[in-house]
């Protein structure tokens, strides 16, 4: 008892630094917030530079500790950059949060070889350039580390047709995460997941503009979802903010190749 944690040291990541790919809007925002708030120097990696600065600024304001890497996690060159200039300016990788995704609805008999690759590439291969790069920074310092992986609840059950290349993809990243867990185990870099439900982001609301038949109103299809999930809302970034920020604290002490399913009892339905 006299080693534990105090409670109030559960949540605090001062002196730890985070990498969140994709992380400027939607579910990564969420997630840079609370890791930022939580005290971590927090590094916002996208392909988009003006997106990344933008939630910088804004939380720099607060105090907190961020900076923006413009980073396409499908290329190996700026990951190997990323990684490099996160050590070269907080001096180390603690937390590395793999969450830049797409979603492109299309029937698989529609879909182009070169769009199927493309969703693979970025949400699968993105998630392995990374924790390939970063885990090997994290073993050579040898203070252990979290790799936490936004998957979905796509990981586990198909929630609409069209999505058979998001499917593969995101089931290839919940498989990676249970493999890497165990062979990272052994240098202490405890490998999660966390897999949302439908939450309101603007890549969501893109879809669900993109799905509306002419002269439908989105907001339909936002409540034919709605009916599947027995919390009767969507989520909000923040709810999947809240769960990274647990999976990357001493509140996750004792968890390594687990996914969380963060979906309001969608599945269940
Ligand atoms: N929103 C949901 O309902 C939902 C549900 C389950 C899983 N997810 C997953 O959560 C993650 C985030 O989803 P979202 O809804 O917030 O998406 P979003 O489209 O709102 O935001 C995605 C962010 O990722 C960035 N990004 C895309 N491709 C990139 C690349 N190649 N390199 C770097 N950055 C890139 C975009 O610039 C953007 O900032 C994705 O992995 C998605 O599959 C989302």
């Amino acid at each position: 008892m006299e080693n534990l944690v105090p409670g109030n040291k559960l949540l605090d990541l001062n002196g730890k630094t985070a990498i969140v790919t994709g992380g400027s809007i939607g579910i990564g925002a969420g997630i840079v917030y609370r890791l930022a708030e939580a005290g971590a120097n927090v590094v916002v990696a996208n392909r988009n530079q003006a997106e990344a600065e933008a939630i910088v600024t804004k939380l720099s304001a607060f105090g907190w500790k961020l900076k923006a890497i413009k980073t396409d996690v499908t290329n190996e060159q700026e990951i190997k950059t990323l990684i490099e200039q996160t050590i070269g300016t907080y001096g180390a990788i603690d937390i590395l949060v793999n969450n830049a995704g797409i979603y492109p609805s299309i029937p698989v008999t529609q879909m182009s070889l070169s769009e199927f690759e493309r969703v693979l590439t970025i949400n699968l291969k993105g998630v392995f350039l990374t924790i390939k790069y970063a885990a090997e920074k994290m073993i050579a310092a040898g203070k252990g580390g979290r790799i936490i992986n936004v998957t979905s609840i796509d990981a586990l059950h198909p929630s609409m047709i069209g999505l058979a290349a998001y499917d593969a993809s995101k089931h290839g990243v919940w498989g990676l995460t249970k493999n890497v867990a165990l062979e990272l185990a052994p240098h202490r870099i405890w490998v999660n997941a966390v897999a949302p439900g439908g939450i309101s982001t603007p890549g969501v609301a893109k879809m669900q503009t993109a799905m509306s038949p002419p002269g439908i109103d989105p907001a339909k299809i936002i409540e034919m979802s709605l009916a599947k999930i027995p919390m009767k809302r969507l989520g909000e970034p923040d709810d999947i903010g809240k769960v990274v920020l647990f999976l990357a604290s001493e509140m996750a002490s004792y968890l390594t190749g687990s996914q969380i399913v963060v979906d309001g009892g969608m599945l269940l339905a």
